[in-house]
């Protein structure tokens, strides 16, 4: 798709949500760690472990039937050695479904991202604001100086050249995305990157506004679910104490002679 049409990429998590994206054509469906606070209410997205990721992956992959799905490895299942890497990006793909991985970090991930490459596992990349990295970097844009941008050039080539298939970008300079994506032949995936990568990503939370505990500054709300889910519950709640819910409409009928002979049986 790059350089021919944008490409549009959204988080999911769940059967229900997958297949709603699916069906409406989102090609890329991410089963971010961003779960951790969006879904499992995790301050970070740190505590995430293989066994939730694997768990919501399972769930996206039945629901769709179009979208690559690709699951996010969670912190420290990719950092301790070569070997752990392919276990659990392997676990993804043979127990999760999945049809790639997606793990954070640059120019010292490229070691694992060949070899996982060279395994047959495809790697999406993911530079930049790297939140499994927030300990040491915060949750700030990042490549604003021209050491950082130097450094995110040269983490995207390396990616690039270990084999990775696409990188995220996150919350990085417009001018630098749009450098990177012109650098590399890849497709870049920006999220608080602006409009001059290949594509775009957002946590499916932030754009139908669901999630009210942190709202970034590069979401667009396109529906406040979270107004509506509150106004449609508190209509429920009130209906149920009013006894105006369920009406006959919503209840199941008997033959009245079965009934009469339960009636005598009792
Ligand atoms: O976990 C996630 O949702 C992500 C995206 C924001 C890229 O990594």
């Amino acid at each position: 798709m790059k350089g021919k049409e944008k490409v549009p990429m959204l988080t999911a998590y769940d059967y229900t949500t997958a297949k709603l994206l699916d069906e409406v054509g989102v090609p890329l469906l991410l089963v971010g760690d961003s779960l951790g606070m969006v879904m499992l209410g995790y301050e970070s997205t740190i505590p995430v472990t293989m066994e939730e990721m694997l768990h919501h992956t399972r769930a996206v992959v039945r629901g769709s039937k179009r979208a690559m799905v690709i699951g996010d490895m969670p912190f420290m299942t990719y950092h301790i050695s070569v070997a752990e890497a392919l276990r659990n990006a392997a676990r993804f793909i043979q127990e999760g479904g999945a049809q790639a991985v997606k793990l954070e970090g640059g120019e010292m991930m490229v070691e694992t991202v060949h070899r996982l490459v060279s395994c047959g596992i495809p790697v999406m990349g993911h530079i930049g604001l790297t939140p499994q990295s927030a300990l040491q970097i915060g949750l700030k844009a990042q490549g604003r100086t021209p050491e950082e941008a130097l450094r995110l050039v040269k983490d995207a080539l390396a990616l690039e050249q270990a084999g990775a298939f696409a990188i995220v970008l996150e919350s990085v300079p417009f001018a630098l995305a749009e450098f990177i994506t012109q650098k590399v032949a890849i497709p870049t995936i920006g999220i608080g990157a602006g409009p001059g990568t290949d594509g775009q990503v957002q946590v499916i939370h932030d754009m139908l506004g669901s999630y009210t505990d942190f709202v970034p500054r590069h979401a667009k709300q396109y529906v406040k679910l979270a107004d509506l889910i509150r106004k449609a519950v508190a209509e429920y709640t009130q209906e149920v104490k009013a006894g105006t819910f369920p009406t006959e409409a919503h209840s199941y009928k008997i033959d009245p002679q079965v009934l009469e002979e339960g009636k005598k049986r009792t």
